[in-house]
């Protein structure tokens, strides 16, 4: 496929991801204050700067693992079925676990991992979204905690991609193609 041209235009700004990571970090600090085994849980590739950022938010006891699963490819299409490319390293049995995720689009990834990682019977399992799209969703799914709420909008940034691209931006955009 030809390359389209494209400018990103800022939706969510540096400052304002890194004030909500902090609110972010004080619900999740309370939710799990009693916890000595906290598995906080990266879902690939997209989430591994919130969860860089989130982690530091977080005065507990945390492990941190990673979990890839298949989704869009290097396209814009999300794909129904869900594979697990690379799996954790650690067992997660009667452990409290928090999944991060970059965006819940339309939930079949979130839905997917959450029901695999309950099968390994945690203590807790809690799910944080940095960003969710609730317009896309066709599996009846929310995180526990989601960043902000954004339209229906193909983004950038922050850790996500377009094509593998744009991952190092410091804040989210919007993909806005200029041949249209
Ligand atoms: P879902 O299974 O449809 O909820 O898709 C979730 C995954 O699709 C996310 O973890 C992202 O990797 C990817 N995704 C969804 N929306 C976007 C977007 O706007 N830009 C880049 N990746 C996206």
């Amino acid at each position: 496929m030809p390359e389209r041209p494209y400018v990103i235009d800022t939706l969510i700004s540096a400052k304002s991801i890194a004030a909500r990571i902090e609110e972010l970090g004080r619900d999740i600090r309370t939710e799990f204050a009693d916890t000595d085994k906290l598995i906080v849980v990266g879902l690939l590739r997209g989430s591994f700067v919130f969860i860089a950022d989130l982690v530091r938010e977080l005065d507990l006891p945390v492990e941190v693992d990673f979990l890839e699963a298949s989704s869009y490819g290097d396209g814009m299409e999300t794909s129904r079925e869900v594979r697990i490319l690379k799996d954790l390293r650690g067992a997660i049995e009667g452990r409290d676990v928090l999944v991060v995720e970059d965006i819940v689009d339309t939930g079949f990834t979130l839905a997917h991992v959450t029901r695999l990682l309950l099968s390994r019977k945690p203590a807790k399992l809690r799910t944080i979204a940095l960003l969710d799209k609730p317009s896309r969703r066709e599996v009846d799914i929310r995180a526990d905690w989601i960043g902000f709420e954004i339209p229906d909008e193909f983004v950038v940034g922050y850790g996500i991609d377009f094509a593998q691209r744009n991952r190092n931006l410091p804040f989210i955009g919007k993909v806005r193609f200029t041949d249209a």
